[in-house]
């Protein structure tokens, strides 16, 4: 099978959020390619999985792969936090999971497979919806975001320096025709920007291209209905593992779990949020900002 996503912080996750007892039910909020479940049901063979993924076509992918392990794994498409929020383990004959884990973001299919200009490298239409059925696109978003707040998007969300001078030329493109694809997004956030930058070690629309969809996935706004949610599913002694990606999502997740450890609600098992090592960034670039933490309920 055609698998493209390396799972990030494998051996650290497996060994934080390891099964205490036979016959644990983990919860994978966000299960992509299932990288992270597929090793957890092979290397605790008591365990079953329930799957969540908003994005129905890498489920697809998902659901193959775990096809092995029969009704270890099941699967639930739709945002996790309505998941959670609804109570719908009830179906599964799930009441509370003993451990859940959230590893935030996109995967590599999303940028290599889907074909919804999440790549800046790619010319595709720019959707970027990790749920293609729901929501407003990322050309929908950059046709109707005034200038200042299109700046203020790509300058909260992902810290581009240059959001001023990206957003003017946004609006002085699209006053000419609608920008749909993902290259003429690149294009236009590269000449942008000073020269200087134009050919630096990053591409000049990386921040662009993530502010927007962070934007178009609620990703920041999502993301403490998310936690709260999963918390609320856990048991008592349950654990929720939390990997992100960048700084205003790590702080989200830091700050929450901080509370919960304040009010004496959980303990933190990560003092500190665990990183890869050397030997993982050297093989798999993309977990260079990969950040762990884990918290179990008092
Ligand atoms: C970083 S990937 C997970 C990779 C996975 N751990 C693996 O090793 O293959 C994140 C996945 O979660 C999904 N996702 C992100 N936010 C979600 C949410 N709020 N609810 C449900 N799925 C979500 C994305 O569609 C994506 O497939």
């Amino acid at each position: 099978m055609d698998i493209i996503h390396t799972p990030v912080l494998l051996e650290e996750t497996l060994s934080l959020l390891a099964p205490r007892s036979g016959g644990e039910v983990m919860c994978d909020a966000t299960l992509g390619e299932a990288g992270h479940t597929e090793a957890f049901l092979e290397r605790f063979p008591d365990l079953q999985v329930i799957g969540i993924d908003a994005d129905m076509s890498i489920q697809d992918i998902a659901k193959r792969r775990l096809e092995r392990f029969g009704a270890r794994a099941r699967f639930y498409h739709g945002r996790s936090q309505d998941f959670f929020a609804r109570h719908e383990h009830a179906a599964f004959g799930v009441e509370l999971f003993d451990t859940v884990l959230i590893d935030l973001g996109v995967s590599l299919f999303h940028y290599e497979r889907s074909g919804r200009g999440f790549s800046f490298a790619k010319d595709e239409p720019l959707d970027m919806r990790i749920d293609p059925s729901e929501g407003e696109t990322a050309a929908d978003i950059i046709a109707r975001l005034p200038e200042k707040e299109l700046a203020d998007l790509l300058y909260h969300n992902a810290a581009e320096r240059h959001s001023r001078r990206i957003a003017h030329s946004i609006v002085e493109e699209r006053s000419r025709s609608p920008i749909t694809t993902s290259k003429r997004l690149a294009d236009i956030a590269a000449r942008s920007v000073p020269a200087r930058y134009r050919y630096g070690a990053i591409h000049p629309a990386t921040k662009t291209f993530m502010a927007i969809r962070i934007a178009v996935n609620g990703e920041l706004s999502g993301l403490r209905p998310l936690l709260e949610s999963a918390w609320k599913a856990l048991r008592s002694k349950g654990r929720l593992g939390v990997i992100s990606f960048h700084s205003l999502e790590s702080k989200g997740v830091k700050d929450y779990f901080r509370e919960l450890a304040k009010s004496g609600l959980g303990r933190l098992a990560t003092r500190k949020a665990v990183g890869p090592g050397a030997e993982e960034t050297k093989v798999n670039a993309p977990s260079r900002s990969a950040l762990l933490r884990v918290i179990e309920k008092i």
